[in-house]
């Protein structure tokens, strides 16, 4: 009995010992931590925060001291606390803070693992749960961000008590959103239109919020209807952008069957948030295809959810292209692009605002970032060239190509005469990743379907016509070669392309050229492919490179074919005869009294141009291959009289 007393009591001194060190804890843990000193300090000067922690259960989010160093302006400490425990796995999506009013605040777990309060991440090893001096529970989450509430600008007084998306609208002007960034015009429209209950709505939504620099336009504001006001609310979904998931798009409530429209959001490489509209099913009044809109104030948390400012209206699609590339040109997503254009002359703008319709692949700022670019861009010939390349004079989205991408890569013409786009498209949907490649440039679709009144914005990744892969490197990678890569490389014929010291210039016979010579030459074609016949395929291949100390584009094989029956290049073991003429807008090679219709020309490498070519040059007595025996003996053929080449070389020496 005195035995089990003693142990119940030293026991229950252990608790007692074990509280007590735990609520010095806490304290101390604030105190004692330098990475969060400054939280500290300002919990312990306001007199409600520091009651709370000797008094109450509470669940406090604290800031680094690195976050600190981002933040500006006064911090709101009742707003980092809720007056209840909450370890990471009991966290509600809404909680109330402690701050004046109990604005809510809104918890995120996105698909890592990661929690978000608003738009701060909680650091998951760092949070701490313990039970004070006065028995209370209490849990501190350390968080990467401060808190910012909605607060009053410093020149009003007024109170900002808890307000949901109107009237945060109605109140704009006396509220902390930036100076500049004024929502008038919009939040007229949303009136005319009866459309406050949409922003009034409790439970917890996104709301995207034009700002009246949007509307320069004079006509924009009249094309925002009640649709157009569905499509910028988000409903029962709170995003903060650091815990959005990119470019995931998301319901807007403009989504019945007549009309759908989503929005996502996305991050550029500079760090700059945009949101961008989709409308995946339009009517009259609301053209499909994507707005973008950059993010001008993010973050503004209000009791029915968030408000993002956003620099322009989503849905409305009343710009040309060209206003489009000088809108996002100044300071925007294609400010490089649009440098680039100006500075070869405007020529390109005003060939681009002379269309009727018009398509452009503008590369994002990041494509310019590369040296290869460097030695080109004061060539304002070739520049210009490369940006004709850019544009097509269609309306193509990726819709259309789809459909011309039926069976085969789409070829699509562009203002730069003779020079042609492929497109394709893998996957479905949201999903679907698009390709484009122009002059040797394989470059993907980032943004597709930037809607305009005359056509399309697609933004990519890469410069079209200005390389940055070997000859073997584009072997390799293009879906139109595989087979001319497949036999060189078994034949060890490719090795020699990687060689940056060289300047090839191939005729690459395509993949379709290859399937002819096989309805052609049956049993030649297959012995092409095989491994124990690769000397007599690497001679064949061969005869279609040629190697000497400057490329040969298409049109310098044409100009040259002016003066002469047959053009002379040098190949490895001798040479290639070939005339070059342009039939129809297309160069079209005469080898041996066949004409061959080059495909693509001009398909250039940072050591040689490539000539993509409808059929191989290859003659019959190549492929008159009666026996199994021809072909075998006849590299035994061609290897003697290497072999008395040889000798014969080594004689003379
Ligand atoms: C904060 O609370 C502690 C413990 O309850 C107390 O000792 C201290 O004086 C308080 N500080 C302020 C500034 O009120
Ligand atoms: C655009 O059109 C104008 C007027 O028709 C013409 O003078 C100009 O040369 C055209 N510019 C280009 C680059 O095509
Ligand atoms: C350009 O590339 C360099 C190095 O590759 C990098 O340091 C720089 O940040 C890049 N600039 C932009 C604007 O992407
Ligand atoms: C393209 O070809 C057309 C017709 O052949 C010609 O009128 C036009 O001037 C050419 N444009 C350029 C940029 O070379
Ligand atoms: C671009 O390269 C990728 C990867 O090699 C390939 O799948 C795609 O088909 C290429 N696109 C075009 C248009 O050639
Ligand atoms: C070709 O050269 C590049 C750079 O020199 C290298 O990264 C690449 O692996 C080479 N490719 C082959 C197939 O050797």
């Amino acid at each position: 009995m005195l035995l089990r007393c003693g142990i119940g009591a030293a026991l229950l001194l252990l608790c007692c010992f074990a509280t007590n060190a735990a609520a010095a804890e806490l304290a101390d843990k604030l105190r004692d931590d330098s990475e969060l000193s400054q939280f500290y300090s300002l919990l312990e000067q306001n007199p409600v925060a520091n009651s709370t922690l000797s008094l109450r259960s509470c669940t406090i989010f604290v800031p680094t001291n690195e976050a600190f160093q981002r933040h500006k302006g006064p911090t709101h400490v009742l707003y980092h606390i809720t007056t209840a425990a909450f370890n990471k796995d009991q966290l509600q999506k809404t909680m109330t803070s402690d701050m004046d009013g109990n604005p809510p605040l809104y918890i995120t777990k996105n698909r890592n693992g990661d929690i978000y309060v608003n738009n701060a991440r909680i650091i998951p090893s760092l949070s701490v749960e313990l039970t004070n001096a006065a028995g209370r529970r209490q849990v501190m989450h350390v968080i990467d961000e401060v808190l910012e509430p909605l607060t009053a600008s410093q020149s009003a007084k007024a109170d900002v008590n808890n307000l949901d998306a109107m009237q945060f609208m109605q109140q704009a002007d006396h509220l902390n959103v930036g100076e500049n960034n004024r929502l008038r015009t919009y939040r007229s429209q949303v009136s005319l239109m009866k459309k406050e209950s949409l922003y009034q709505a409790p439970g917890t939504h996104t709301f995207l919020v034009p700002v009246d620099e949007g509307f320069k336009l004079s006509t924009r504001s009249s094309l925002v209807d009640a649709k157009v006001i569905d499509g910028h609310v988000i409903p029962n979904t709170v995003i903060f952008t650091a815990a959005s998931q990119h470019d995931e798009p998301k319901t807007s409530a403009a989504f019945e069957d007549q009309l759908k429209v989503t929005v996502s959001f996305f991050k550029q490489k500079d760090g700059k948030m945009y949101v961008k509209s989709n409308t995946i099913i339009g009517d009259a009044k609301h053209p499909t295809g994507v707005v973008l809109a950059e993010i001008v104030k993010a973050n503004i948390p209000v009791k029915n959810g968030v408000v993002h400012l956003i620099h322009r209206p989503l849905m409305i699609i009343d710009t040309t292209v060209t206003q489009f590339l000088q809108d996002n040109g100044e300071n925007g997503a294609l400010r490089k692009f649009y440098e680039v254009i100006m500075d070869a002359g405007g020529a390109v703008l005003e060939g681009i605002n002379n269309l009727s319709e018009v398509t452009i692949l503008a590369p994002s700022n990041e494509a310019w970032n590369v040296s290869s670019i460097d030695n080109i861009i004061r060539d304002r010939k070739r520049m210009t060239d490369i940006l004709n390349m850019h544009i097509i004079k269609d309306r193509l989205n990726v819709d259309k190509i789809r459909q011309k991408n039926a069976n085969m890569i789409a070829q699509v013409p562009t203002v730069n005469n003779r020079t042609f786009l492929y497109f394709n498209i893998k996957g479905e949907g949201g999903d679907a990743v698009v390709t484009v490649e122009g002059g040797g440039v394989n470059a993907t679709v980032m943004q597709a379907d930037v809607a305009q009144t005359n056509g399309y914005v697609h933004i990519i990744d890469r410069v079209l016509g200005v390389p940055h892969t070997t000859v073997l490197g584009k072997l390799e990678t293009d879906p139109m070669m595989s087979d001319t890569f497949k036999m060189g490389q078994f034949s060890h014929f490719t090795d020699q392309l990687n060689n940056t010291q060289r300047r090839y210039t191939f005729f690459v016979p395509r993949d379709k050229g290859w399937q002819k010579t096989e309805l052609d030459y049956p049993s030649a074609h297959k012995k092409l492919f095989m491994r124990d016949f690769a000397y007599h395929s690497k001679s064949i291949l061969e005869r279609h490179l040629v190697i000497a100390d400057h490329v040969y584009t298409m049109k310098d094989l044409a100009q040259m074919s002016l003066t002469t029956d047959q053009v002379v290049l040098p190949t490895f073991r001798d040479s290639l005869k070939i005339k070059v003429e342009e039939e129809a807008g297309r160069y079209v090679l005469t080898w041996n009294y066949k004409k061959i219709n080059v495909y693509r020309p001009d398909v250039e490498c940072t050591n040689g141009i490539i000539h993509v070519i409808d059929y191989p040059l290859l003659e019959e007595k190549d492929v008159v291959v009666s026996g199994g025996s021809y072909l075998p003996e006849s590299s035994i053929c061609i290897l003697l009289a290497n072999l008395i080449m040889i000798t014969v070389a080594k004689f003379l020496n």
